[in-house]
């Protein structure tokens, strides 16, 4: 489960980008991914145009399928590995309970730290978002095919 504030700009992209990283492999039927935002703003909205348009531009896969929720309660119990954009993003869901979270940038290989919200920027934000992400998700995911042995 990824997720952020709003599920409209970061964690929508990162869902994209792990499915198709996961699909690449050969590995879609090994994983159950989602997103999710700590709050309700913007649920069942589609993503921010900022997003949908950085994913299509950069790889071009199509992420305006996705439909923002909530992140509830029983996700963190429901999911292995939840994981949030920035530190805010954990310290709210760290309120709901239990659960495996972490941030996201702790896998880059290039940083650490926060993935910065681009809402309401310009494009160069998303571009900014899309690489950190796109790192992120592909160390992570090398990192759960090693501890998981798929
Ligand atoms: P996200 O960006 O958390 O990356 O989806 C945001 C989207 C909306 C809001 C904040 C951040 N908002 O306050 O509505």
């Amino acid at each position: 489960m990824f997720f952020c504030l709003g599920n409209i700009c970061r964690s929508p992209i990162a869902e994209g980008l792990f499915r198709v990283k996961i699909k690449a492999r050969g590995l879609a039927d090994q994983f159950h991914v989602e997103s999710s935002g700590t709050s309700g703003y913007h649920k069942g909205e589609k993503p921010d145009p900022g997003s949908i348009q950085v994913v299509q531009s950069r790889i071009g896969e199509d992420i305006s399928y996705q439909r923002s929720q909530q992140l509830l309660c029983h996700h963190l119990n429901d999911f292995e590995y939840i994981v949030g954009m920035d530190a805010s993003n954990i310290n709210i869901a760290n309120r709901l309970g239990e659960g495996n979270l972490f941030r996201l940038r702790d896998y880059d290989p290039e940083g650490s730290g926060d993935i910065p919200d681009p809402w309401g920027d310009g494009g160069a934000m998303f571009e900014v978002v899309f690489d950190m992400v796109d790192r992120s998700t592909e160390a992570l995911l090398n990192h759960l095919i090693d501890v998981h042995n798929i």
